[in-house]
Protein backbone atom coordinates (compact mmCIF):
# COMPACT_ATOMS: atom_id res chain seq x y z
CA UNK A 1 0.00 0.00 0.00
CA UNK A 2 1.42 3.57 -1.25
CA UNK A 3 1.37 6.18 1.53
CA UNK A 4 -0.25 9.43 0.70
CA UNK A 5 2.34 12.41 0.15
CA UNK A 6 1.91 15.04 2.47
CA UNK A 7 0.30 17.49 0.25
CA UNK A 8 -2.41 14.86 -0.76
CA UNK A 9 -3.15 14.39 2.76
CA UNK A 10 -3.65 18.44 2.79
CA UNK A 11 -6.45 18.62 0.09
CA UNK A 12 -7.97 15.71 1.53
CA UNK A 13 -8.54 18.04 4.86
CA UNK A 14 -9.81 20.86 2.31
CA UNK A 15 -11.76 19.02 0.82
CA UNK A 16 -13.46 17.73 3.92
CA UNK A 17 -13.17 20.98 6.04
CA UNK A 18 -15.36 22.57 3.13
CA UNK A 19 -18.27 20.17 3.17
CA UNK A 20 -18.16 19.67 6.90
CA UNK A 21 -18.31 23.91 7.39
CA UNK A 22 -20.72 24.46 4.20
CA UNK A 23 -18.20 25.70 1.35
CA UNK A 24 -18.80 23.33 -1.03
CA UNK A 25 -20.38 20.42 -1.70
CA UNK A 26 -20.99 17.75 -4.50
CA UNK A 27 -23.16 18.83 -7.47
CA UNK A 28 -26.28 16.55 -6.75
CA UNK A 29 -24.88 14.47 -4.25
CA UNK A 30 -27.91 12.76 -2.68
CA UNK A 31 -27.94 11.36 -6.47
CA UNK A 32 -24.58 10.11 -6.04
CA UNK A 33 -23.16 13.50 -7.30
CA UNK A 34 -22.61 14.71 -11.24
CA UNK A 35 -18.94 14.40 -12.04
CA UNK A 36 -17.19 18.09 -12.12
CA UNK A 37 -19.99 20.06 -10.83
CA UNK A 38 -19.73 21.77 -7.58
CA UNK A 39 -22.79 23.70 -5.21
CA UNK A 40 -21.27 26.44 -3.05
CA UNK A 41 -22.89 25.92 0.47
CA UNK A 42 -23.53 29.04 2.41
CA UNK A 43 -19.87 30.10 3.54
CA UNK A 44 -18.44 29.33 0.14
CA UNK A 45 -21.43 31.23 -1.61
CA UNK A 46 -20.40 34.56 0.72
CA UNK A 47 -16.98 34.00 0.31
CA UNK A 48 -17.15 33.46 -3.78
CA UNK A 49 -19.27 36.74 -3.45
CA UNK A 50 -16.83 38.58 -1.36
CA UNK A 51 -14.14 37.85 -3.84
CA UNK A 52 -16.30 38.99 -7.25
CA UNK A 53 -17.33 42.00 -5.06
CA UNK A 54 -14.10 42.91 -4.86
CA UNK A 55 -12.68 42.22 -8.54
CA UNK A 56 -15.55 44.50 -9.59
CA UNK A 57 -14.84 47.36 -7.11
CA UNK A 58 -11.17 47.37 -8.38
CA UNK A 59 -11.83 46.60 -11.91
CA UNK A 60 -14.93 48.61 -12.53
CA UNK A 61 -15.53 51.37 -10.25
CA UNK A 62 -12.74 52.01 -9.01
CA UNK A 63 -11.40 53.23 -12.50
CA UNK A 64 -12.46 55.17 -15.47
CA UNK A 65 -11.42 53.45 -18.14
CA UNK A 66 -13.46 49.88 -17.31
CA UNK A 67 -16.77 49.54 -17.64
CA UNK A 68 -18.83 46.88 -16.67
CA UNK A 69 -21.18 44.34 -18.99
CA UNK A 70 -23.28 41.22 -18.09
CA UNK A 71 -23.97 39.03 -20.81
CA UNK A 72 -26.15 35.83 -21.57
CA UNK A 73 -24.73 32.42 -21.06
CA UNK A 74 -26.42 31.15 -24.49
CA UNK A 75 -24.98 31.90 -26.99
CA UNK A 76 -25.58 32.38 -31.05
CA UNK A 77 -23.70 29.16 -32.97
CA UNK A 78 -22.24 32.16 -35.41
CA UNK A 79 -20.58 34.17 -32.57
CA UNK A 80 -18.65 30.93 -31.80
CA UNK A 81 -18.17 29.76 -35.71
CA UNK A 82 -16.35 33.11 -35.70
CA UNK A 83 -14.33 33.31 -32.70
CA UNK A 84 -13.07 29.65 -34.02
CA UNK A 85 -14.80 27.58 -30.92
CA UNK A 86 -17.27 25.49 -33.39
CA UNK A 87 -14.26 24.29 -35.02
CA UNK A 88 -11.03 24.14 -32.83
CA UNK A 89 -12.27 24.17 -28.98
CA UNK A 90 -11.10 20.87 -28.29
CA UNK A 91 -8.69 18.76 -26.98
CA UNK A 92 -7.05 15.42 -28.06
CA UNK A 93 -8.97 12.13 -26.43
CA UNK A 94 -8.01 9.01 -25.66
CA UNK A 95 -9.79 5.98 -25.00
CA UNK A 96 -8.58 2.98 -22.73
CA UNK A 97 -10.24 -0.22 -24.70
CA UNK A 98 -9.53 -2.51 -21.62
CA UNK A 99 -11.11 -0.11 -19.37
CA UNK A 100 -13.33 2.28 -21.33
CA UNK A 101 -12.05 5.06 -19.78
CA UNK A 102 -11.71 8.44 -21.39
CA UNK A 103 -8.31 10.90 -21.09
CA UNK A 104 -7.11 13.89 -22.33
CA UNK A 105 -4.14 12.85 -24.31
CA UNK A 106 -1.62 14.82 -22.04
CA UNK A 107 -2.89 12.86 -18.87
CA UNK A 108 -1.50 8.98 -20.16
CA UNK A 109 1.32 7.79 -18.09
CA UNK A 110 4.48 7.11 -19.62
CA UNK A 111 5.93 4.05 -18.27
CA UNK A 112 9.55 2.26 -19.91
CA UNK A 113 8.44 4.50 -23.32
CA UNK A 114 5.56 2.71 -23.28
CA UNK A 115 1.85 4.81 -22.93
CA UNK A 116 -0.62 3.68 -20.42
CA UNK A 117 -3.78 3.92 -18.99
CA UNK A 118 -3.62 6.50 -16.10
CA UNK A 119 -6.48 4.65 -14.60
CA UNK A 120 -5.97 0.66 -14.91
CA UNK A 121 -2.55 0.57 -16.77
CA UNK A 122 -3.82 -0.99 -19.94
CA UNK A 123 -1.71 -0.25 -22.96
CA UNK A 124 -4.71 -1.04 -25.21
CA UNK A 125 -5.54 2.63 -26.47
CA UNK A 126 -7.16 4.15 -29.14
CA UNK A 127 -5.26 7.18 -31.47
CA UNK A 128 -6.18 10.60 -29.85
CA UNK A 129 -9.36 12.21 -31.53
CA UNK A 130 -10.42 15.79 -31.00
CA UNK A 131 -13.27 16.19 -28.21
CA UNK A 132 -15.12 19.34 -28.69
CA UNK A 133 -15.87 20.78 -25.16
CA UNK A 134 -18.85 23.06 -25.94
CA UNK A 135 -22.14 21.70 -24.44
CA UNK A 136 -24.51 22.37 -27.31
CA UNK A 137 -28.45 23.15 -26.54
CA UNK A 138 -31.63 23.65 -28.79
CA UNK A 139 -32.77 26.89 -28.48
CA UNK A 140 -37.05 26.55 -29.15
CA UNK A 141 -39.09 24.18 -30.05
CA UNK A 142 -37.44 22.85 -33.45
CA UNK A 143 -34.40 20.18 -32.04
CA UNK A 144 -32.72 20.56 -35.77
CA UNK A 145 -29.26 22.02 -37.06
CA UNK A 146 -31.27 25.56 -36.79
CA UNK A 147 -31.72 25.65 -33.58
CA UNK A 148 -28.48 24.74 -32.41
CA UNK A 149 -27.00 26.92 -29.33
CA UNK A 150 -24.22 26.87 -26.94
CA UNK A 151 -23.69 27.39 -24.07
CA UNK A 152 -20.66 29.84 -23.69
CA UNK A 153 -17.81 28.42 -22.88
CA UNK A 154 -15.69 31.84 -22.00
CA UNK A 155 -17.53 35.35 -21.18
CA UNK A 156 -15.09 36.79 -23.41
CA UNK A 157 -17.24 36.24 -26.60
CA UNK A 158 -20.18 38.43 -25.46
CA UNK A 159 -17.63 40.99 -24.69
CA UNK A 160 -16.47 41.30 -28.13
CA UNK A 161 -19.99 40.77 -30.08
CA UNK A 162 -21.10 43.64 -27.94
CA UNK A 163 -18.28 46.14 -28.17
CA UNK A 164 -20.23 48.36 -30.65
CA UNK A 165 -22.90 48.97 -28.66
CA UNK A 166 -20.99 49.52 -25.41
CA UNK A 167 -18.75 51.91 -27.24
CA UNK A 168 -21.77 54.11 -28.29
CA UNK A 169 -23.66 54.17 -24.75
CA UNK A 170 -20.51 54.44 -22.94
CA UNK A 171 -18.21 57.16 -25.55
CA UNK A 172 -15.21 55.67 -24.45
CA UNK A 173 -11.89 56.92 -25.34
CA UNK A 174 -8.81 54.14 -26.29
CA UNK A 175 -7.39 52.74 -24.45
CA UNK A 176 -11.01 51.33 -22.10
CA UNK A 177 -11.76 48.10 -20.96
CA UNK A 178 -15.06 46.17 -20.54
CA UNK A 179 -15.01 43.81 -17.83
CA UNK A 180 -17.88 40.58 -17.17
CA UNK A 181 -17.98 38.27 -14.24
CA UNK A 182 -20.45 35.03 -15.07
CA UNK A 183 -20.47 31.54 -15.99
CA UNK A 184 -18.81 29.32 -18.25
CA UNK A 185 -19.00 26.01 -19.60
CA UNK A 186 -16.61 23.55 -20.74
CA UNK A 187 -17.16 19.51 -21.58
CA UNK A 188 -13.63 18.27 -19.65
CA UNK A 189 -12.95 15.38 -20.39
CA UNK A 190 -11.72 14.97 -17.26
CA UNK A 191 -12.49 17.28 -14.66
CA UNK A 192 -10.00 17.08 -11.46
CA UNK A 193 -8.45 18.47 -8.64
CA UNK A 194 -11.30 19.36 -6.89
CA UNK A 195 -13.29 22.42 -8.24
CA UNK A 196 -9.84 23.62 -10.15
CA UNK A 197 -11.30 21.73 -13.16
CA UNK A 198 -14.70 21.72 -13.43
CA UNK A 199 -17.24 21.29 -16.16
CA UNK A 200 -19.13 24.69 -15.03
CA UNK A 201 -17.00 27.54 -13.25
CA UNK A 202 -17.27 30.90 -13.23
CA UNK A 203 -14.80 33.88 -14.96
CA UNK A 204 -13.89 37.37 -14.03
CA UNK A 205 -12.52 38.70 -17.92
CA UNK A 206 -11.49 42.14 -18.51
CA UNK A 207 -10.96 42.86 -22.67
CA UNK A 208 -9.09 45.85 -22.54
CA UNK A 209 -9.31 47.74 -26.15
CA UNK A 210 -5.93 49.88 -27.22
CA UNK A 211 -4.20 50.92 -30.35
CA UNK A 212 -2.07 47.96 -32.06
CA UNK A 213 1.26 49.93 -30.39
CA UNK A 214 -0.19 49.93 -26.79
CA UNK A 215 -0.71 46.08 -26.98
CA UNK A 216 2.88 44.63 -25.60
CA UNK A 217 2.78 47.48 -22.74
CA UNK A 218 -0.59 46.83 -21.41
CA UNK A 219 0.24 43.25 -21.43
CA UNK A 220 2.52 43.92 -19.17
CA UNK A 221 1.05 46.35 -17.26
CA UNK A 222 -2.26 44.23 -16.77
CA UNK A 223 0.31 41.51 -15.93
CA UNK A 224 1.31 43.41 -12.49
CA UNK A 225 -2.06 44.56 -12.12
CA UNK A 226 -3.21 41.07 -11.92
CA UNK A 227 -0.58 40.08 -9.45
CA UNK A 228 -1.07 43.13 -7.17
CA UNK A 229 -4.96 41.78 -7.13
CA UNK A 230 -3.74 38.46 -5.59
CA UNK A 231 -1.22 40.16 -3.31
CA UNK A 232 -5.11 42.40 -2.01
CA UNK A 233 -7.25 39.26 -1.46
CA UNK A 234 -4.15 37.59 0.95
CA UNK A 235 -2.15 35.32 -1.55
CA UNK A 236 1.19 36.74 -1.24
CA UNK A 237 3.45 37.10 -4.48
CA UNK A 238 5.77 34.12 -3.49
CA UNK A 239 3.05 31.66 -4.14
CA UNK A 240 2.46 33.47 -7.60
CA UNK A 241 4.36 32.51 -10.76
CA UNK A 242 4.40 34.07 -14.13
CA UNK A 243 4.91 31.53 -16.85
CA UNK A 244 5.37 33.36 -20.08
CA UNK A 245 3.76 30.61 -22.61
CA UNK A 246 6.21 29.75 -25.52
CA UNK A 247 5.45 30.97 -28.97
CA UNK A 248 4.49 27.27 -29.87
CA UNK A 249 2.10 27.16 -26.95
CA UNK A 250 0.05 30.51 -27.60
CA UNK A 251 -2.85 30.73 -29.82
CA UNK A 252 -1.97 31.67 -33.08
CA UNK A 253 -3.32 35.20 -32.81
CA UNK A 254 -1.77 35.99 -29.38
CA UNK A 255 1.50 38.30 -29.38
CA UNK A 256 2.12 37.85 -26.07
CA UNK A 257 0.55 35.52 -22.97
CA UNK A 258 1.35 35.05 -19.60
CA UNK A 259 0.10 32.46 -17.08
CA UNK A 260 -0.49 33.71 -13.36
CA UNK A 261 0.44 30.47 -11.33
CA UNK A 262 -0.26 29.55 -7.82
CA UNK A 263 1.05 27.05 -5.63
CA UNK A 264 -1.79 24.41 -5.17
CA UNK A 265 -1.46 21.90 -2.67
CA UNK A 266 -1.49 19.65 -5.76
CA UNK A 267 1.23 21.60 -7.95
CA UNK A 268 2.08 24.60 -9.53
CA UNK A 269 -1.45 25.64 -11.63
CA UNK A 270 -3.07 28.41 -13.41
CA UNK A 271 -4.97 30.78 -12.17
CA UNK A 272 -5.44 33.90 -15.04
CA UNK A 273 -3.97 34.08 -18.04
CA UNK A 274 -2.92 37.60 -19.30
CA UNK A 275 -3.09 37.27 -23.37
CA UNK A 276 -2.23 40.04 -25.84
CA UNK A 277 -4.75 38.75 -28.41
CA UNK A 278 -4.18 41.75 -31.17
CA UNK A 279 -7.26 42.34 -33.09
CA UNK A 280 -8.02 38.64 -33.73
CA UNK A 281 -11.67 38.74 -32.05
CA UNK A 282 -13.01 41.68 -33.31
CA UNK A 283 -11.68 41.43 -36.75
CA UNK A 284 -13.21 37.96 -37.38
CA UNK A 285 -16.50 39.02 -35.41
CA UNK A 286 -16.47 41.81 -38.08
CA UNK A 287 -15.95 39.64 -41.11
CA UNK A 288 -18.54 37.22 -40.23
CA UNK A 289 -21.32 39.74 -39.22
CA UNK A 290 -20.45 41.90 -42.21
CA UNK A 291 -20.94 45.25 -39.35
CA UNK A 292 -18.06 47.04 -38.91
CA UNK A 293 -16.21 46.86 -35.17
CA UNK A 294 -14.53 49.70 -36.51
CA UNK A 295 -13.16 52.55 -34.00
CA UNK A 296 -12.98 56.39 -35.03
CA UNK A 297 -10.65 57.96 -33.92
CA UNK A 298 -11.62 62.28 -33.63
CA UNK A 299 -7.94 63.28 -33.33
CA UNK A 300 -6.74 61.71 -36.23
CA UNK A 301 -9.73 61.19 -38.21
CA UNK A 302 -8.26 57.36 -38.19
CA UNK A 303 -10.62 53.94 -38.43
CA UNK A 304 -9.23 51.06 -37.44
CA UNK A 305 -10.54 47.54 -35.24
CA UNK A 306 -8.66 47.66 -31.90
CA UNK A 307 -6.51 45.59 -30.21
CA UNK A 308 -7.07 44.31 -27.19
CA UNK A 309 -5.70 42.89 -24.00
CA UNK A 310 -7.21 40.18 -21.76
CA UNK A 311 -6.97 39.41 -18.40
CA UNK A 312 -8.91 36.41 -17.88
CA UNK A 313 -9.28 34.87 -13.89
CA UNK A 314 -11.26 31.78 -12.68
CA UNK A 315 -13.64 32.77 -9.86
CA UNK A 316 -13.63 29.14 -8.32
CA UNK A 317 -9.60 28.62 -9.41
CA UNK A 318 -9.65 31.54 -7.10
CA UNK A 319 -11.79 30.45 -4.26
CA UNK A 320 -9.94 27.16 -4.43
CA UNK A 321 -6.57 29.13 -3.94
CA UNK A 322 -8.26 31.48 -1.23
CA UNK A 323 -9.14 28.21 1.07
CA UNK A 324 -5.16 26.10 0.12
CA UNK A 325 -3.97 29.33 1.29
CA UNK A 326 -5.84 30.62 4.42
CA UNK A 327 -6.10 26.49 5.40
CA UNK A 328 -3.41 26.46 8.75
CA UNK A 329 -3.24 24.48 11.98
CA UNK A 330 -1.55 25.46 14.96
CA UNK A 331 -1.64 24.49 18.55
CA UNK A 332 -3.94 26.33 21.03
CA UNK A 333 -5.08 25.44 24.94
CA UNK A 334 -8.75 23.94 24.88
CA UNK A 335 -10.66 25.23 28.31
CA UNK A 336 -8.74 23.24 30.47
CA UNK A 337 -5.55 24.96 29.28
CA UNK A 338 -4.69 21.20 27.46
CA UNK A 339 -3.09 22.23 23.96
CA UNK A 340 -4.74 21.14 21.37
CA UNK A 341 -5.02 21.48 17.40
CA UNK A 342 -6.20 23.96 15.91
CA UNK A 343 -7.86 24.32 12.73
CA UNK A 344 -7.79 27.93 11.02
CA UNK A 345 -8.66 29.63 7.86
CA UNK A 346 -6.41 32.76 7.76
CA UNK A 347 -8.35 34.70 5.47
CA UNK A 348 -7.94 38.29 4.80
CA UNK A 349 -10.57 39.74 6.75
CA UNK A 350 -11.85 41.75 3.11
CA UNK A 351 -12.38 37.74 1.91
CA UNK A 352 -13.91 36.21 5.22
CA UNK A 353 -17.74 35.34 4.67
CA UNK A 354 -18.44 36.05 8.42
CA UNK A 355 -16.40 38.96 10.05
CA UNK A 356 -17.21 38.83 13.28
CA UNK A 357 -18.81 36.28 15.74
CA UNK A 358 -21.06 37.82 18.33
CA UNK A 359 -21.45 35.29 21.53
CA UNK A 360 -22.79 35.69 25.08
CA UNK A 361 -20.86 34.14 27.70
CA UNK A 362 -23.68 32.63 29.01
CA UNK A 363 -26.84 31.85 27.11
CA UNK A 364 -29.07 31.46 30.27
CA UNK A 365 -28.33 34.76 31.08
CA UNK A 366 -30.82 37.11 29.77
CA UNK A 367 -28.78 40.55 30.00
CA UNK A 368 -25.91 38.80 28.33
CA UNK A 369 -27.86 37.80 25.72
CA UNK A 370 -30.16 40.66 25.18
CA UNK A 371 -26.68 42.71 24.81
CA UNK A 372 -25.21 40.36 22.48
CA UNK A 373 -28.08 40.60 20.39
CA UNK A 374 -28.02 44.62 20.42
CA UNK A 375 -24.12 44.08 19.19
CA UNK A 376 -25.82 41.72 16.41
CA UNK A 377 -28.12 44.50 15.15
CA UNK A 378 -25.25 47.48 15.80
CA UNK A 379 -22.87 45.73 13.39
CA UNK A 380 -25.50 43.56 11.00
CA UNK A 381 -25.64 46.99 8.63
CA UNK A 382 -21.67 46.64 8.41
CA UNK A 383 -20.28 43.92 7.87
CA UNK A 384 -21.72 39.79 8.18
CA UNK A 385 -22.26 38.73 11.95
CA UNK A 386 -22.85 35.40 13.34
CA UNK A 387 -24.59 34.94 16.61
CA UNK A 388 -23.97 31.77 18.84
CA UNK A 389 -24.73 30.69 22.51
CA UNK A 390 -24.48 27.35 22.29
CA UNK A 391 -21.42 25.45 24.24
CA UNK A 392 -18.29 26.37 25.68
CA UNK A 393 -16.36 30.21 24.77
CA UNK A 394 -13.71 28.50 23.52
CA UNK A 395 -15.49 26.04 21.45
CA UNK A 396 -17.10 28.97 19.96
CA UNK A 397 -14.08 30.54 19.24
CA UNK A 398 -12.64 27.57 17.48
CA UNK A 399 -16.01 27.12 15.22
CA UNK A 400 -15.25 30.37 14.09
CA UNK A 401 -11.33 29.67 13.65
CA UNK A 402 -12.19 26.98 11.02
CA UNK A 403 -14.08 29.24 9.27
CA UNK A 404 -12.00 32.10 9.19
CA UNK A 405 -14.09 35.13 10.81
CA UNK A 406 -11.24 36.94 11.68
CA UNK A 407 -13.11 39.06 14.90
CA UNK A 408 -15.16 37.48 18.09
CA UNK A 409 -16.98 39.58 20.06
CA UNK A 410 -17.60 38.33 23.58
CA UNK A 411 -20.04 39.52 25.70
CA UNK A 412 -19.43 39.15 29.77
CA UNK A 413 -20.46 40.05 33.19
CA UNK A 414 -17.92 43.42 33.55
CA UNK A 415 -20.29 44.42 30.17
CA UNK A 416 -23.43 44.45 32.08
CA UNK A 417 -20.77 46.84 34.50
CA UNK A 418 -21.43 44.25 37.59
CA UNK A 419 -17.80 44.51 38.18
CA UNK A 420 -16.24 47.66 37.90
CA UNK A 421 -19.19 50.79 36.30
CA UNK A 422 -16.14 52.26 34.43
CA UNK A 423 -16.33 48.87 32.07
CA UNK A 424 -20.22 49.28 31.68
CA UNK A 425 -20.84 48.40 27.78
CA UNK A 426 -17.11 47.01 26.54
CA UNK A 427 -16.90 43.71 25.28
CA UNK A 428 -13.89 41.81 24.66
CA UNK A 429 -12.66 41.57 21.15
CA UNK A 430 -10.60 38.70 20.16
CA UNK A 431 -8.20 38.54 16.92
CA UNK A 432 -8.83 35.26 15.29
CA UNK A 433 -4.52 35.26 13.89
CA UNK A 434 -2.91 36.01 17.59
CA UNK A 435 -6.02 34.91 19.62
CA UNK A 436 -5.47 38.40 21.52
CA UNK A 437 -8.25 39.73 23.16
CA UNK A 438 -8.84 43.69 23.65
CA UNK A 439 -11.24 45.47 25.70
CA UNK A 440 -13.12 48.02 23.38
CA UNK A 441 -16.26 50.17 23.95
CA UNK A 442 -19.65 48.42 21.99
CA UNK A 443 -20.09 51.82 20.36
CA UNK A 444 -16.89 51.74 18.70
CA UNK A 445 -17.15 48.08 17.42
CA UNK A 446 -18.54 49.37 14.35
CA UNK A 447 -15.43 51.97 13.64
CA UNK A 448 -12.66 49.78 14.69
CA UNK A 449 -13.48 46.43 12.68
CA UNK A 450 -14.76 48.99 9.85
CA UNK A 451 -11.41 50.13 10.11
CA UNK A 452 -9.36 46.36 9.78
CA UNK A 453 -11.81 45.12 7.37
CA UNK A 454 -10.64 47.57 4.84
N1 LIG B 1 -11.08 34.06 -22.55
C1 LIG B 1 -9.88 33.38 -22.30
C2 LIG B 1 -10.06 32.13 -21.59
O1 LIG B 1 -11.15 31.66 -21.35
P1 LIG B 1 -8.69 30.21 -20.43
O2 LIG B 1 -7.24 30.16 -20.06
O3 LIG B 1 -9.26 29.08 -21.19
O4 LIG B 1 -8.87 31.59 -21.21
C3 LIG B 1 -9.30 31.53 -18.27
O5 LIG B 1 -9.54 30.44 -19.10
C4 LIG B 1 -9.41 31.12 -16.82
O6 LIG B 1 -10.67 30.48 -16.58
C5 LIG B 1 -8.36 30.10 -16.37
O7 LIG B 1 -7.14 30.72 -16.03
C6 LIG B 1 -9.05 29.49 -15.17
O8 LIG B 1 -8.88 30.31 -14.02
C7 LIG B 1 -10.51 29.50 -15.57
N2 LIG B 1 -10.88 28.17 -16.10
C8 LIG B 1 -10.72 27.70 -17.35
N3 LIG B 1 -11.18 26.44 -17.45
C9 LIG B 1 -11.64 26.09 -16.23
C10 LIG B 1 -12.24 24.91 -15.68
N4 LIG B 1 -12.48 23.84 -16.43
N5 LIG B 1 -12.57 24.91 -14.37
C11 LIG B 1 -12.37 26.00 -13.61
N6 LIG B 1 -11.81 27.15 -14.06
C12 LIG B 1 -11.44 27.20 -15.36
Amino acid sequence: MTSKSPDSQLMEKIVSLCKRRGFIFQSSEIYGGLNGLWDYGPLGAELKRNLKNYWWQVTVHERDDVIGMDGSILTHPAVLKASGHVEGFSDPMIDCRTCKAHFRADQLVEKKGIKQCPNCGGKDLTAPRQFNLMFETHVGAATDESSIAYLRPETAQSIFVQFKNILEVSRKKLPFGIAQIGKAFRNEINPRNFTFRSREFEQMEIEYFCRAEQGMELLEYWKEERLRFYEKIGIPRTKLHVLTVPDNERAFYSKGTYDIEYDFPFGRQELEGVAYRTDYDLSQHQKASGKSLEYFDEETKQRFVPHVVEPSAGVDRTVLALICEAYSEDQAPDEKGKMETRIVLRFHPRMAPIKCGVFPLLKNNSQLVAKAKEIVSLLRPHMTVFYDESGAIGRRYRRQDEVGTPFGVTVDFETLGEKDAARRDTVTLRDRDSMKQERVAIQDLPAILRDRLA
